[in-house]
């Protein structure tokens, strides 16, 4: 991909964003998973679709909770690391994976602005809503720098990756936990291909520790973390004409200690039937019966750095805030 043009198939949609994959490719995959996921014995959906303009602003306000630590465990160590990061790398162009609002970027991208190096930043999101925030937000508080969205999915679309000059590829909030251990190897192996030998891979992750704390940020007293949850729900109703009765599904988020993983799911808290009328498909639900909606696994630094380098990245910096909660990761790729 270059900016001046976008890759063949691309579609420009707004000043400053490139859509890679558009909407008729983005409902079809949506179709796709609904339909394999709530056909199968144990229900699941895949959790990328938590996120249209009301998943992406209630896992804003998730950010700002008092139990979801994560967020500022993060912003702690980027505003400690951001200079070391930008000198280390020396990159032209940064592209970030699921950005979201881009919130903690800010950080990196002013140390690049005191070094001047950075001539490009490229934020990728599956949302195009919370996309078009971010780069219109960056625009103007970033004049002299070039943003380009791109709207795809990092599990398929990372040829977007492949720029001119030296990148820094970030992929910030423990992101990488939302995909079991085969989905972040495939990732991996393709963001590495994408990669030149001296660009560099930024990744943030969330650490174990103590099963309370881990599951009070995923149990929050103010119920975002279940209407986040929800709200998923309400995707499948208005993206696939379904019936979905939000009100008859409760949220439960609980840890794995097999799989250091947090496991979330609704559950039926009756027996049901639920039309997607899109699909032409009806799915039963007995009372107390799980839709699996996300995981977000907890890592160890010997068990992710070894997934790096099975990947042929190089793991060169390892960073922790003060109550070493969550890391940041920096590796080159060889
Ligand atoms: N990076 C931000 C936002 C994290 S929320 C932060 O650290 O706070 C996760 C983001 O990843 C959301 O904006 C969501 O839309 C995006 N996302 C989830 N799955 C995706 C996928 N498969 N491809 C692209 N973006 C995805
Ligand atoms: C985006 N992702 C890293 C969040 C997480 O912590 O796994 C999504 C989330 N799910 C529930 N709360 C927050």
């Amino acid at each position: 991909m270059t900016l001046q043009s976008a890759a063949p198939g691309t579609r420009t949609h707004a000043p400053g964003l490139v859509s890679h994959m558009g909407p008729a490719d983005l409902e079809a995959q949506l179709r796709r998973d609904a339909k394999e996921g709530l056909t199968a014995p144990d229900k699941s959906i895949p959790s990328k679709w938590f996120y249209d303009y009301t998943g992406s602003m209630l896992f804003d306000e998730i950010t700002r909770l008092p139990e979801y630590y994560l967020t500022r465990a993060e912003r702690q160590i980027l505003r400690e690391r951001a200079a070391d990061i930008v000198a280390d790398t020396r990159a032209d162009t940064m592209v970030e994976l699921g950005c979201g609002l881009s919130e903690k970027t800010k950080l990196l991208l002013d140390a690049f602005k005191r070094r001047g190096d950075l001539k490009r930043f490229l934020p990728f999101d599956v949302d195009g809503e919370v996309l078009k925030m971010a780069a219109t937000e960056l625009l103007e508080r970033y004049p002299d720098l070039q943003v380009q969205g791109i709207v795809g999915d990092f599990e398929r679309h990372l040829e977007a990756v492949k720029v001119p000059g030296t990148s820094l590829v970030i992929f910030l909030g423990s992101t990488i936990g939302n995909l079991n251990e085969e989905q972040r190897g495939s990732l991996l192996a393709q963001l590495s291909g994408a990669l030149k030998s001296g660009d560099s891979f930024l990744l943030g992750m969330d650490l174990v520790k103590e099963v309370g704390v881990i599951e009070a940020a995923y149990n929050d007293s103010a119920g975002i973390s279940a209407a986040f949850n929800l709200n998923i729900l309400s995707v499948l109703n208005a993206r696939l004409n379904g019936n979905f009765e939000i009100g008859s599904f409760e949220h439960l988020a609980r840890f794995n200690p097999d799989t250091e993983q947090m496991e979330m799911f609704l559950r039926s808290t009756r027996a049901q039937r639920v039309r997607l009328a899109d699909l032409d498909l009806e799915v039963e639900f007995a009372e107390g019966e799980l839709l699996h909606t996300e995981i977000s696994a907890k890592f160890r630094r010997e068990g992710i750095e070894q997934e790096l380098v099975s990947a042929g990245l190089e793991p060169r910096r390892w960073w922790t805030d003060a109550g070493t909660n969550f890391a940041l990761s920096l590796s080159s790729k060889l």
